[in-house]
């Protein structure tokens, strides 16, 4: 069952995409936010300022309030554990 729903996801994310991110929030994050200087990792910041960032940046990256939701709902869910490999 795992198998035929990866299966379906991988063709729904190839539709939309040739590059297959692992949700909407890091498709968001690599395209509206390298722009202007380097990705910052996760982990580099707390999730309180992570918010506080992706209000500023938001603005410069022209992020609508979704976007800006789902942003960081990716950067702040894994918080620290994200440094694993
Ligand atoms: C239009 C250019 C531009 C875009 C697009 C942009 N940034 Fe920035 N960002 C900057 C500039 C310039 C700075 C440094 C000056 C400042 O802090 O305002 C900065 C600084 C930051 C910092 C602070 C780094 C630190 O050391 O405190 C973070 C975090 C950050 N950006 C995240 C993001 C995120 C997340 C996005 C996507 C929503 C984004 N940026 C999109 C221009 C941009």
């Amino acid at each position: 069952m795992k198998i035929v729903f990866s299966l379906v996801l991988l063709f729904l994310a190839g539709c939309v995409s040739t590059i297959i991110y692992s949700s909407k929030g890091e498709e968001l994050y690599s395209n509206k936010c390298s722009g202007c200087h380097r990705l910052h990792s996760k982990t580099e910041f707390t999730s309180e300022k992570w918010k506080s960032e992706i209000e500023e940046m938001g603005k410069k990256a022209k992020l609508s309030d979704d976007e800006k939701r789902m942003l960081i709902e990716y950067l702040t869910k894994d918080g620290l554990q994200a440094a694993k490999p």
